[in-house]
């Protein structure tokens, strides 16, 4: 069964580009070898991120995810089946977004709402919008 899943977290402390692109390869490359696919974005010390693949795949790595003394306060917002794959091009697509992304009119109410792990699994499409926003530039 194929299923999505999306949770937010927060660093423990802001991450350096080169311990951000560490952590892009080992997940990619973990990634490629399950058949997971997904999106990843970063924001002032903020994830937002999606998984998706098999059942097995995906919960086995979220739950090394969740292990991950990198980053804290995990919530999950979508687990859920789906019928086809939204991120398939990617191992694990990757977007920082800059101060000034974040504060843009439009994203700054969804990044507000993708990250506040309530708010998010109450309207999972806006924090899937805003993923699937970054995943195409
Ligand atoms: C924000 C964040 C996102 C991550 N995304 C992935 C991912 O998509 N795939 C993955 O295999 N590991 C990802 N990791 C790394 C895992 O937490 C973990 O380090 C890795 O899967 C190796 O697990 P292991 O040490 O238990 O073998 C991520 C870590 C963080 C902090």
């Amino acid at each position: 069964m194929l299923i999505q899943l999306i949770y937010v977290s927060s660093a423990v402390r802001l991450l350096s580009e080169k311990e951000l692109l560490e952590l892009l390869a080992q997940a990619r490359e973990i990634n490629r070898k399950s058949n997971v696919t997904g999106m990843l974005l970063y924001g002032e010390g903020n994830f937002l991120q999606v998984l998706e693949g098999e059942a097995e795949d995906v919960d086995a790595i979220y739950a090394a995810i969740r292990k991950d003394s990198r980053h804290h306060h995990l919530y999950l917002i979508v687990r859920e089946p789906i019928a086809a794959r939204n991120f398939s091009e990617w191992s694990m697509g990757f977007h920082r977004m800059s101060t000034e992304e974040l504060h843009e009119p439009g994203y700054a109410k969804l990044w507000e709402a993708g990250l506040d792990g309530r708010r998010a699994s109450a309207a999972p499409a806006i924090a899937i919008e805003l993923l699937r926003e970054f995943a195409s530039r």
